[in-house]
């Protein structure tokens, strides 16, 4: 098995997370505005949750099930978010996810790491989908999705229940076809 890649964009560089960076997940996902607008992020984020976390990531790396990044700023090696895809190869096919922590936001960061993970996707695994779910109350994620060229598929009615109450959430997607035409007009 190959060794997860490390990626890099002009600003960043998408590793994978180490247990050291245990600290630094739970101070940034900790926040209660990464917990509100993601699906799988619990507030409080207890102790020992985010070495938990990390620790499942080679096993479900080596067995094709998902693939996590850090994000990391270029230079200052500071971990500022994360990033991943949850990978259905049967179907070719796989979600990516992410969150960004609250200081870094609306810079650009998770665009960029997102155009990045999606031509690792297309590219390494040789998927023809890749597709993010977001609340429809998520303006910031379903405008990256809409800068990396995914495309607005559908609301899925009250798809999750958030704290109790059910949440639509908005679909994205690009194909495979699609990003490589985008591809070939920016040349
Ligand atoms: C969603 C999230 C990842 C975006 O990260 P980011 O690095 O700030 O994203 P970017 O800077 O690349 O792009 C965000 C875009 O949304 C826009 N945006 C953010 N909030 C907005 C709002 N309330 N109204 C309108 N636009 C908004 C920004 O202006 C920017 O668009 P622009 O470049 O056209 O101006 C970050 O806010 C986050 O981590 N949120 C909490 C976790 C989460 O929701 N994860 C996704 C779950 S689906």
């Amino acid at each position: 098995m190959e060794k997860q890649p490390i990626l890099e964009t002009n600003r960043l560089i998408l590793r994978p997370f180490n247990l050291s960076d245990a600290k630094r997940v739970q101070e940034l996902a900790g926040d209660s505005r990464i917990a509100e607008t993601t699906l799988h992020i619990p507030h409080p984020y207890e102790d020992g949750l985010a070495a938990l976390w990390i620790s499942t990531h080679k096993d479900n790396y080596e067995n094709g099930k998902s693939i996590n990044y850090a994000i990391v700023i270029k230079g200052t090696e500071e971990l500022i978010g994360e990033i991943s895809l949850v990978l259905k190869l049967i179907h070719r096919k796989a979600e990516v996810g992410y969150w960004i922590g609250v200081p870094y936001w609306g810079k650009g960061y998770c665009t960029e790491a997102c155009k990045k993970i999606i031509e690792f996707g297309f590219e390494r695994y040789n998927l023809n989908r890749i597709y993010a779910l977001a609340m429809v109350t998520n303006i910031g994620s379903w405008r990256v999705m809409e800068k990396v060229g995914m495309k607005y598929e559908g609301t899925r009615r009250q798809d999750i229940i958030k704290n109790g109450v059910p949440v639509d959430l908005k679909s994205y997607s690009i194909l495979r076809e699609e990003y490589y035409n985008s591809l070939s007009k920016e040349e």
